[in-house]
């Protein structure tokens, strides 16, 4: 293959692409990524029902949220550089899948990130209320990972440890939408300005917000049309409310130029 110049990517940074995430991520070269932040579906569909903030809530038809993770991972662990990592969420649900295929891949397994929510469900009264959602980060070549520590040291005031507080949002457009103050810090603490983070299952584009507001490039892919739609408009909204502060701002500081 010497002398030959592979293919360009059909998938720009910079928006969420409406396709499934294996078939994106094999567009994409090896080790391309800086930062590779995973929610892909927690495979919740029992079919049954549960108890949600105190209510009872169906947790069925949610076709979206299956998934088999050893296709979607085999293509994350090629395209992350060697000085890159992955962030993956779980719950109790899917984690332990997770991370067992992170180990027999031989990936290294930095930390576990505990997120513990403000709120949280009670599949039954035969077990402990859950309040717990995980990160796994890792690390496929096992060394010189990006860590800003002294900046989560700042961030928390001391060492930065391992369990964060976690306040879902208020207000969703995606049913597992997560907040985007914890994919920022996220992307704080595993990245530095300019690098490029790839989001495999994008929803509502969160992690395209934490990239916008943290000076970081982003690549995004959602199978759902609705979805992509939605992280597409609301990565238009941010870009345009951006464009907007700075020109009033010149306006403001220069009135003959407006
Ligand atoms: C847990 S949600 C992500 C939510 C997101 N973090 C947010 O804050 O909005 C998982 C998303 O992955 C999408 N998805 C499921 N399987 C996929 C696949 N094979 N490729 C791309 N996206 C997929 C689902 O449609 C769903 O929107």
């Amino acid at each position: 293959m010497s002398g030959l110049t592979p293919p360009a990517s059909p998938y720009e940074a910079g928006r969420t692409h409406c396709v499934d995430c294996v078939e994106g991520m094999r567009a994409l070269g090896d080790a391309t990524v800086d930062l590779l932040l995973a929610d892909p579906p927690f495979n919740l569909d029992n079919k049954g029902r549960m108890f949600r903030s105190g209510r009872l809530a169906l947790c069925q038809d949610m076709a979206w949220d299956q998934i088999d993770n050893g296709p979607w991972l085999a293509e994350a662990l090629r395209v992350i550089k060697p000085t890159g990592t992955l962030i993956v969420f779980g719950s109790w649900h899917n984690v332990f899948d997770l991370g067992s295929r992170l180990q027999q891949a031989n990936v290294r397994i930095l930390n576990t990130i505990a997120l513990v929510k403000t709120g949280g469900f009670a599949v039954s009264h035969r077990v402990l209320y859950e309040r717990t959602l995980y990160a796994i980060w890792a690390s496929p070549s096992g060394r010189d990972w990006c860590f800003d520590y002294g900046l989560l040291k700042r961030l928390s005031g001391r060492q930065a440890c391992n369990v964060w507080p976690y306040t879902p949002p208020s207000a969703r457009s995606h049913p597992t939408q997560k907040g985007v103050d914890v994919l920022e810090r996220m992307v704080l603490m595993a990245s530095r300005p300019g690098a490029l983070v790839l989001d495999p299952f994008m929803g509502s584009g969160t992690t395209a917000e934490a990239c916008l507001r943290q000076g970081r490039k982003f690549l995004g892919f959602e199978k759902s049309p609705v979805y992509a739609a939605a992280a597409n408009a609301r990565i238009h909204c941010l870009r345009w409310a951006a464009d907007f502060a700075v020109q009033t701002r010149r306006a403001v500081s220069c009135p003959s130029a407006a």
